[in-house]
């Protein structure tokens, strides 16, 4: 793509606001769950807990599951999104934390520098899916760390296990909402020429249908533009990979469970979902989802 396009997502996400933290439960989604655990895990291995003395950033933090996350670990953080409504959900959750909160309404998408320098960004939730310029985001988010910083990123691969599953199985099932013939030939190209593909991610939550617009080039790009910044790559691991190849699984990316469940028994899938956890590094390159982790090294 080298026009850049205009993502239609700050509206879907407008919607999304009052039912994003209980639409998307574990339970009901279990391709999604792998993920949260991984931040988690990944906040909780390459991040100090401290006393009020370190900045966290939290790009496109949503509701701010991660950001309180950081709050209670004694950071002091900005989060950072371009919907008002996710924001101000935010907002209401803060109980008393708001002394060592900001909020900031911004399109990150647009911005040559974030706003202020952080010990620890956070950009998971695939936000770099949700953006144009990838170089300049990657630039901007090095750019804002201290030295010894930590970059914590997750990035949905463009032709990960998972994407080659759904498309099989929604074509050879006619589930609704399958990707186009185009969007996956377009996909196997822009892998092999690391070109950027445009792809809609159907979502179906509390009984709607919405359509997320969103980026996809491979892992491998991101990894150069993350190095060619000046940070070190301490963490790349996979996530939902295997399991992505049990149907439920894979309906389960779209549809809660109950509707995908009787594709598959869930068990099986929860088998090979500990399976991955054991090797992730293995799985990063054809996994789902590839969670990194970068260093900003001191001088
Ligand atoms: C999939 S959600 C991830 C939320 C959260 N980080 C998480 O992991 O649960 C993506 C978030 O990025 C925000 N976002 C998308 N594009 C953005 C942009 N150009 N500028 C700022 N925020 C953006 C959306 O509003 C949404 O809240």
């Amino acid at each position: 793509m080298s026009v850049p396009v205009t993502l239609h997502n700050k509206a879907v996400y407008d919607r999304l606001a009052p039912i994003y933290d209980t639409g998307f439960s574990d339970e009901e989604f279990p391709f999604y769950s792998l993920e949260d655990k991984w931040v988690l895990s990944a906040i909780d291995r390459f991040t100090l807990p401290c006393g009020h003395s370190k900045m966290a950033m939290d790009l496109g933090c949503a509701t701010g599951k991660f950001s309180l996350h950081f709050l209670n670990r004694g950071y002091c953080v900005t989060g950072i999104d371009h919907s008002e409504a996710m924001l101000s959900e935010l907002d209401a959750r803060l109980d008393g934390q708001k002394p060592r909160f900001t909020s900031l309404q911004l399109d990150i998408d647009s911005v040559e520098r974030l706003p202020l320098n952080a010990d620890v960004v956070l950009a998971v939730g695939e936000v770099i899916n949700h953006l144009n310029n990838w170089d300049n985001f990657i630039h901007a988010a090095a750019n804002s760390l201290n030295p010894g910083g930590i970059l914590i990123m997750t990035v949905d691969n463009i032709l990960g296990v998972d994407f080659l599953a759904f498309a099989l199985y929604s074509h050879l099932f006619r589930w609704r909402h399958r990707p186009s013939l185009r969007e996956c030939f377009e996909r196997v190209r822009g892998s092999l020429a690391n070109r950027p593909v445009l792809g809609t991610w159907p979502m179906y939550l509390s009984g709607q249908m919405y359509d997320l617009e969103l980026i996809y080039r491979p892992v491998r790009h991101v990894k150069a533009l993350i190095e060619s910044n000046g940070l070190r790559i301490i963490c790349m691991e996979g996530i939902s990979s295997l399991s992505s190849l049990v149907p439920s699984m894979v309906k389960s990316q779209v549809f809660p469970l109950e509707q995908a469940r009787f594709q598959s028994n869930g068990g099986f899938a929860q088998r090979l979902m500990s399976i991955e956890q054991k090797a992730p590094e293995f799985f990063s390159r054809i996994s789902a989802v590839c969670g990194i982790v970068a260093i900003k090294e001191q001088a």
